[in-house]
């Protein structure tokens, strides 16, 4: 039987991230951050020394690096070859770096495998850029979740303040827009709806009304009672 995914995509501050794990707990399906891996392999990158555009570096890189997920949803651990990451990978200037090594279609195909290979029973939550288009582009429901550019500056300065890093609202917007830019305008994988894909406008919405949205769709799909 193939397992049933649910794929979530959007820019940076749509609320993906908060979205997909609230829906995967519901739900009692797994939960794939692909964000986290792009992080992931920037970070690698650094602590490698490689040069900033040593491509075939970086993709031998997130072929072999070692990723484990915590299940814990209150720390939400991220293990890069067994240290604990979760809070360094979240920084904005990781961000920016993932956003740039992700413009590699190299990369890209590296992690590929990886990602499907979260899609296990019962089913997946996968939260991303691309996982509508190119990684699940067979999914069940597929989201795409946007907002205004200035309500996910303000939503990614909340976040990180949350999280005891310091932000300026400014600088964030800047480097959001920035980030849109280069995810949207990438020949590869670009961040664009699929053609099927539910498309959410979460600029005045709760969390809670998405999260019910989400589930409301799910239902009507049959994914879940
Ligand atoms: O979602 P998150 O902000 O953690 O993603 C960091 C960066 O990784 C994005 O700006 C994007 O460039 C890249 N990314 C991607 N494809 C995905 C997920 C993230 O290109 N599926």
């Amino acid at each position: 039987m193939p397992v049933p995914v649910l794929t979530i995509d959007g820019p940076s501050g749509s609320g993906k991230g908060t979205i997909s794990r609230a829906v995967a707990r519901r739900a009692g399906w797994h939960l794939l951050d692909s964000g986290a891996l792009y992080r992931l392999v920037a970070l690698a990158g650094l602590e490698h020394k490689l040069e900033r555009d040593d491509v075939a570096g970086h993709v031998r890189v997130a072929a072999a690096m070692d990723v484990r997920f915590g299940t814990d949803p209150q720390t939400e651990s991220v293990l890069l070859e067994g240290r604990e990451v979760s809070h360094t990978i979240r920084s904005e200037q990781m961000g920016q770096e993932a956003s740039r090594v992700a413009a590699w279609p190299a990369v890209r195909a590296a992690l590929l495998g990886r990602q499907r290979a979260f899609a296990e029973p019962p089913g997946l939550v996968a939260d991303g850029r691309d996982m509508g288009t190119v990684v699940f582009p067979q999914a069940e429901l597929k989201i795409f979740l946007t907002a205004s550019a200035e309500e996910r500056a303000r939503r990614r300065y909340n976040q990180l303040k949350q999280k005891g890093s310091s932000a300026s609202l400014s600088a964030l917007s800047r480097e959001i827009a920035e980030r849109d830019a280069r995810d949207s305008s990438r020949a590869v994988a670009p961040l664009v709806p699929a053609a099927d894909a539910e498309r959410i406008d979460s600029t005045d919405l709760a969390i809670e009304a998405v999260i019910e949205r989400v589930i409301e769709l799910g239902r009507r799909r049959a994914l879940w009672a």
